[in-house]
C-alpha cells in the first residue's frame, strides 16, 4: 500500500480520488508542527500540501519512504527545491487550476482600491452615510503594467482589456508578437514600464531574482498616485519601502493578498494604512479553484505512485 499524507486543507473531490484508488491510503492530519510533519512523512510514500506545510531541509532529510511531494497550487516556495532534489524527491505542482480566480481576485482588489469599497462599507456598517471622502478613480482609460505575463498575468490581461485599460507588460519570456496579440505593450525594460503607469501588478515567483523586485528605487521611479497590486507572493515587494513610499503620498495605495510572513503579524505597518487594502491569500480561495487543484493534485500523486510501481 502507498500512504499519502495531506496535512493541509484539500478539497473532497481530491480525496475522493486517491480514496478510490487502489493501493493507495490517505493519512489526512492538519494542523501538525513541523516536527510532525517530519515524523508523520516517515511512513508516507507522498505528501500533498498547500501553501501553510512548509518542507524544510530538516524536514525533508532522512525520509527514505518519501518519493514525492505534490504542492496543490502554483508556488513551490514552501518546498526547500535543493533540499528535495538531494534526497530524490521529485517535487510537482498543479498550475493551470487557480488561474480564473487569482485572475478575478487581482481584479477585485485593484476595483475595490480605487473605488473604496472596503473603508466606505465599514464607515456605513458604523452607521455614517459618507459620500465625500471616498471620491474612487475610474479604470477605464488608465494603464496597467503587469510583471509577470505567465497564465495569471495573461488571465489579468484580458480582464483589464475588458475593463478599457491600456496594458503593458514585462516579461523576458514572452515575444513582443504574442504579445501584441494579447493587446498588450512588451517592455524588455521594466525600469522603463513602471515609469509609464497608473497601476502595477505583479505576477512572478518568488525567487532570489523576484525577491525585492520592486523596492524603494523602483517606487520612486513611478508616477505620483500609483496603486500597486500583489495577489502572487509577499517579498517581490518590499513592505517596509512600499509603507514608506505610501506615507510620503507618492505611492496612492496599495492591494496586497500575500505578505512576507503568513499569517501577517498585526503590527505590520502596511495593515494600519488607510490607503492600503489587505486580504489573507485569498485569491485561489475559491471553491472552483479549490476543487480544481486538488483533483489535479491527487490524479498527479496516484499517477505518480502507481506508475512508480
Ligand atoms: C498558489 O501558489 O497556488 C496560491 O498562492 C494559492 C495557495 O497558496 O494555496
Amino acid at each position: 500500500m502507498y500512504r499519502v499524507l495531506i496535512t493541509d486543507n484539500l478539497s473532497p473531490a481530491g480525496l475522493k480520488i486517491l480514496k478510490e484508488t487502489p493501493g493507495i491510503e490517505v493519512d489526512l492530519r492538519k494542523g501538525l508542527t513541523p516536527d510532525e510533519v517530519r515524523v508523520a512523512l516517515h511512513d508516507a510514500d507522498g505528501i500533498i500540501i498547500r501553501s501553510e506545510t512548509k518542507l524544510t531541509p530538516e524536514i525533508l532529510k532522512d525520509q527514505p519512504r518519501l518519493k514525492a511531494i505534490v504542492r496543490a497550487g502554483v508556488g513551490t516556495d514552501n518546498i526547500n527545491l535543493p533540499a528535495a532534489t538531494r534526497e530524490g524527491i521529485v517535487v510537482m505542482n498543479t498550475p493551470a487550476g487557480n488561474t480564473t480566480s487569482t485572475a478575478e481576485h487581482t481584479i477585485a482588489m485593484m476595483m475595490a482600491l480605487s473605488r473604496n469599497i472596503a473603508p466606505a462599507a465599514s464607515k456605513l456598517r458604523d452607521g455614517v452615510w459618507d459620500r465625500k471622502s471616498f471620491t474612487g478613480t475610474q479604470l477605464a482609460g488608465k494603464t496597467i503594467a503587469i510583471v509577470g505575463l505567465g497564465r495569471i498575468g495573461l488571465a489579468v490581461a484580458r480582464r483589464a482589456i475588458g475593463l478599457e485599460m491600456k496594458i503593458l507588460g514585462f516579461d523576458p519570456f514572452m515575444s513582443v508578437e504574442r504579445a501584441a496579440e494579447q493587446g498588450i505593450e512588451l517592455y524588455r525594460d521594466i525600469d522603463e514600464m513602471i515609469t509609464k503607469c497608473d497601476y502595477l501588478t505583479v505576477h512572478t515567483p518568488l525567487s532570489p531574482e523576484t525577491t525585492n523586485l520592486i523596492g524603494a528605487e523602483r517606487l520612486a521611479k513611478m508616477k505620483k498616485g500609483v496603486r500597486i497590486i500583489n495577489c502572487a507572493r509577499g517579498g517581490i515587494i518590499n513592505e517596509a519601502e512600499l509603507a514608506q513610499a505610501i506615507e510620503s503620498g507618492h505611492i496612492g495605495g496599495a492591494a496586497l493578498d500575500v505578505f512576507v510572513k503568513e499569517p501577517t503579524p498585526p503590527d505590520n505597518p502596511l495593515l494600519k494604512l488607510p490607503q492600503v487594502l489587505c486580504t489573507p491569500h485569498l485569491a485561489a480561495s475559491t471553491d472552483e479553484a479549490q476543487e480544481l487543484v486538488a483533483v489535479e493534485a491527487a490524479e498527479i500523486m496516484a499517477g505518480f505512485l502507481v506508475r512508480h510501481e
